[in-house]
């Protein structure tokens, strides 16, 4: 493909702001109005304009509340509210698309323009947002070797059909139609997947060809904002903190225009067996004002996080399964409470409005209500009435099945034999292991431990290995998360054919289809009961002394549950409830340590309980040997939270890269890293792909997600961090990231902790080398 010509970037600004204004008049429309990219500002209706926005989406709140959270957010101060689509909620199989209930984006665009909010429009593709597969359909992972996010035809064609529909329902409520949408985004954060700028002009032509006419943007963390970009993209750039760096560096690709932060975190989300994030209130407070006072734009995200509701939530590189709960610490809880946050930003916004605005109050908060444990008696079996099985020689991944969501139990039949070890190639994302019905062991895919002692058989015997599938890893390469098993499965070395693969979906079918009977079993088991409620309002259930699974009421998914925490309760909506007896239905695939149901006045989103977790996610043991290595690099970094770009004298060749902090800022004995980038002999960034931790001598674990994966999770908001709490061990300290194969590197980029706090690096060494690690 010809690249296409350069526009000078005066050009680009001209047309941008052209974009805004150039739509065809159509007769029986509503009174447009007109937005655009000015030089210095955001222009509504030619005059300057201050996007204060904050996001909320769709998909999280229950329908019957959006209108409630978008008053919320109105009543906060926000004038624009951002949106991401899901792709995949949006088009679940290939063609059919569903924009009702709580797809209805465009009913919810009209409730936004209702109480007084613009919208900004982020539709992917691709989304991110610790979504299943960061929106992307699971069935395009039917296609063994597509590469999503690239320009593969078979990801591009069905992006460009589902970007047209997109035009289709919701282009006409651009503020060129009358509508509240002010601006659309091209894809997410490309910066950190790629630099091929052809991809992003695609998607970008398909949004023109779908029938968008407003301001086209693109964002990036600072760090990669020249990765991918396009001079006829308008900029924004994601922080949770350092505006003044984040828009310093975004000045250098935009030298004139309105800055604008497209992200700015407020907390952070959760993942299940990491302590819950709280946000540093007094330095976000401190950073929206500072944009405030420069005129600088923003989103919050999130203003309101709400549930991932379903089997939706995603996953964390390499893999962190992300909770249901998305309170994100935002100003608006989950439950849609306004907090300390929402009243301190609602207090400030008021210092700088625009002229002519006035804040509404917020709307009444929606009533709660507890119940006393109910004792659930009820239960269906999972191995008691499977569907009918597929035959095959060897276990597939679910795809391959048909099946995008939920387990799926493979059963073969093992020999007698003595004691072995059964392998798998991989499995996403457990494998609990059975034989003749009793557990023997559990494969898991956060420590890739894929083998389970099987133990002596005197005859042949059933094997059943029931997969969970938490949901997609929505970030980086990693999307190409198929679940199930990888083949092949060996026992002793042998490879185990034969099998019998049983689909379970956990979808609404399968959940009619359920025979509920009072028994006890010990089991991977559905359980039943129902709660009398007198006056619908709404609950926490406290789902502590059940083990790991989903839970539904009503038929509604709410979401799922581990013991191990940090979240312990599954926030129900009242609107979902009824006056009179309300079902409740617990998939608990390790049997619950009593079957109890509470329903409590108030969320449980920070109770971790790491002795519960069957394999606490531990390292493999190594050791590291760095006695006879030569380091590459010995270099002081500069104080600050700069990115800062480090070029070896020539390049280096291994497997292996080890960071050793000698010394911090600080002069304290903690090192942290927000985020580690390798280049390759031209200067790229190599792809995270296939990286993994292999070695780190302390993290903190318990009182702060200081775990080391977020040095490499292309997120600068999050960071590693040796121990603090129960230990606070000096330096030096190493990190050391396998590549999975001996690379090139010329050099680095690291990205030290972001906003206040400890562990920024002084003194280091670098080493790179194949025999850095020993198994
Ligand atoms: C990135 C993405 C968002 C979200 C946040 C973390 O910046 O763009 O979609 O995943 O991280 O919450």
């Amino acid at each position: 493909m010809k690249s296409r010509p350069i526009l000078s970037r005066t050009a680009t600004i001209a047309i941008l702001c052209l974009l805004g204004s150039v739509a065809p008049l159509l007769a029986d429309e509503p009174a447009r109005h007109t937005f655009a990219i000015g030089t210095n500002d955001f222009l509504l209706e030619g005059r300057r304009f201050q996007i204060r926005c904050g996001e909320i989406h769709a998909a999280r709140v229950p329908r019957e509340y959006w209108r409630h959270r978008l008053q919320m957010a109105r009543a906060m101060g926000l004038n624009t509210v951002c949106a991401y689509l899901f792709w995949n909620q949006i088009e679940p199989r290939p063609g059919e698309f569903n924009w009702s209930g709580q797809a209805d984006v465009a009913e919810f665009c009209r409730i936004a323009q209702s109480v007084g909010l613009w919208v900004i429009l982020r539709p992917g593709p691709y989304s991110c947002a610790e979504w299943e597969m960061g929106g992307l359909p699971w069935w395009l992972l039917k296609n063994d070797d597509i590469r999503l996010r690239t320009r593969d035809p078979r990801f591009l064609d069905a992006a460009k059909k589902y970007l047209k529909e997109v035009g289709r329902v919701l282009g006409p409520l651009q503020i060129t139609h009358g509508g509240p949408i002010l601006m659309v985004q091209v894809e997410n954060e490309y910066g950190f997947q790629g630099n091929d700028t052809e991809y992003m002009g695609e998607l970008r032509q398909a949004l023109l060809d779908a029938g968008f006419n407003v301001p086209l943007f693109d964002c990036d963390p600072p760090y990669h904002l020249k990765d991918g970009y396009r001079p006829d993209l308008f900029p924004v750039v994601n922080f949770g903190s350092d505006p003044a760096g984040g828009f310093k560096t975004l000045r250098e690709i935009l030298p004139q225009g309105p800055l604008m932060c497209g992200e700015f975190y407020p907390g952070w989300f959760d993942t299940w067996g990491a302590p819950h994030h709280l946000g540093n209130p007094p330095r976000y407070l401190a950073d929206l004002e500072y944009m405030l006072t420069n005129g600088e734009s923003f989103s919050i995200y999130m203003a309101h996080g709400g549930t991932t509701f379903g089997l939706w939530s995603g996953a964390d590189r390499p893999f962190k399964p992300d909770t249901s709960s998305y309170d994100y610490d935002a100003p608006i809880s989950e439950a849609g409470w306004p907090t300390e946050k929402f009243f301190q930003t609602r207090e400030l916004f008021a210092k700088y409005l625009l002229p002519g605005e006035t804040i509404p109050e917020p709307p009444a908060t929606n009533s709660v209500i507890a119940f006393a444990p109910v004792v659930v008696t009820k239960c269906a079996p999972v191995f008691a009435r499977l569907p009918k099985a597929i035959r095959d020689d060897q276990p597939r991944t679910m795809e391959k099945y048909d099946q995008g969501h939920g387990c799926i139990l493979y059963r073969t039949t093992v020999p007698a034999g003595p004691a072995a070890t059964l392998e798998a190639a991989s499995v996403h994302d457990f494998g609990f292991v059975f034989l003749d019905g009793k557990r023997i062991g559990v494969m898991d895919r956060r420590n890739s431990n894929f083998k389970v002692h099987l133990p002596e058989r005197k005859k042949s015997a059933t094997l059943d290995i029931l997969v969970e599938a938490m949901g997609r890893v929505n970030f980086g390469q990693e999307v190409h998360d198929r679940k199930g098993i990888h083949a092949p499965v060996k026992l002793g070395g042998e490879e185990l054919t034969g099998w019998q693969v049983f689909s379970l979906p956990l979808d609404d079918r399968m959940l009619a289809g359920l025979k509920f009977r009072a028994h006890k079993t010990g089991g991977p088991a559905f359980w039943r009961t129902t709660v009398k409620v007198e006056k619908p309002g709404d609950t926490f259930l406290d789902l502590r002394t059940w083990g790991k699974g989903v839970v539904w009421v009503n038929g509604h998914c709410l979401g799922r549950f581990w013991n191990i925490g940090p979240t312990q309760t599954a926030y129900v909506p009242g609107c979902w409830l009824h006056a009179g007896k309300n079902e409740i239905v617990i998939l608990d695939l390790l049997g619950p340590e009593k079957p109890v149901i509470a329903g409590l006045d108030q969320p449980v989103l920070n109770e971790l309980h790491p002795e519960k977790d069957f394999a606490r996610a531990h390292r493999p043991k190594v050791t590291l040997q760095l006695d006879s290595a030569k380091p590459v690099l010995a270099v002081q970094f500069a104080p600050g939270s700069q990115m800062q770009e480090i070029k070896f004298e020539a390049p280096a060749k291994g497997r292996f890269f080890c960071l050793e902090s000698l010394s911090a800022q600080d002069g304290k004995p903690f090192a942290a890293v927000a985020e580690l980038d390798l280049l390759d002999e031209s200067g790229r960034p190599l792809s995270h792909e296939g990286w993994t931790i292999a070695y780190v001598d302390s993290e903190e674990r318990d009182q702060e997600d200081g775990t080391a994966e977020n040095a490499i999770d292309g997120q600068t908001a999050n960071y590693w961090h040796t121990e603090w709490s129960a230990a606070q061990p000096n330096h030096p300290h190493q990190l050391v990231l396998d590549l999975g194969k001996s690379q090139t590197i010329s050099g680095f980029r690291y990205v030290p902790r972001q906003g206040a706090g400890g562990g920024r690096i002084k003194d280091c060494r670098i080493y790179v080398g194949d025999d850095l690690i020993h198994r």
